[in-house]
């Protein structure tokens, strides 16, 4: 396990009904860099809904479905970050999800303590190996790092392409 420098947080199954709220804020603090919020800035509001509104979608759908192991971080009673996992058994691979920590909570170990748990939740299910899919720009560089630290490299990149019709 690697070191962390917090220990008062706890690590505690996702609740839709307590936490969703809140996991969407933080989602619209973080994920400027992705590419529901770069294609919003390029092409301007996409139907109808703010880039923030379009990403808490996909990861509440994500933290919800059944397959999915999903988490949240608690510091001081309040939920500062999630995490999530899916595992292939016929692979004997997990592929770590959605995961992000509160803008003001960030750079504390929080990243890496939700990474050990779930490559350790992981390990716990049998799985040989660990994979996770991350953006290559800037924005993303925190998270790639993290995946570094915890021992992924980079096996092949991916582009996503668009164009306006
Ligand atoms: C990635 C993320 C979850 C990391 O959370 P965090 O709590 O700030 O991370 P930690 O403090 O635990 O740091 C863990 C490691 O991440 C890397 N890291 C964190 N912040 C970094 C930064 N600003 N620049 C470079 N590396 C950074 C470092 O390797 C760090 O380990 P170190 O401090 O021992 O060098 C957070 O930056 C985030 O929510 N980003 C936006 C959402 C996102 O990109 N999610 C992943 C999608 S694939």
């Amino acid at each position: 396990m690697t070191e962390h420098r917090i220990a008062d947080i706890t690590i505690r199954p996702f609740d839709a009904e307590r936490d969703a709220e809140r996991v969407q804020v933080i989602v619209g603090e973080i994920w400027a860099g992705g590419d529901d919020a770069i294609m919003e800035k390029e092409f301007g509001v996409i139907g109808g809904r703010s880039w923030s509104e379009w990403v808490s979608q996909s990861v509440l759908s994500y933290l919800k479905a059944d397959e999915s192991r999903s988490f949240v971080a608690e510091h001081n009673g309040e939920v500062v970050g999630f995490c999530s996992y899916v595992i292939d058994e016929a692979r004997s691979r997990g592929t770590v999800g959605y995961n992000g920590v509160a803008r003001d909570q960030q750079g504390r170990g929080i990243g890496s303590a939700m990474l050990d748990f779930v490559l350790s939740g992981m390990r716990a299910e049998g799985m040989e190996y660990a994979g996770v899919i991350v953006a290559d720009n800037e924005e993303h560089l925190p998270a790639r790092r993290n995946y570094e630290k915890h021992g992924f490299r980079r096996l092949t990149g991916c582009q996503y392409m668009v164009q306006k019709l």
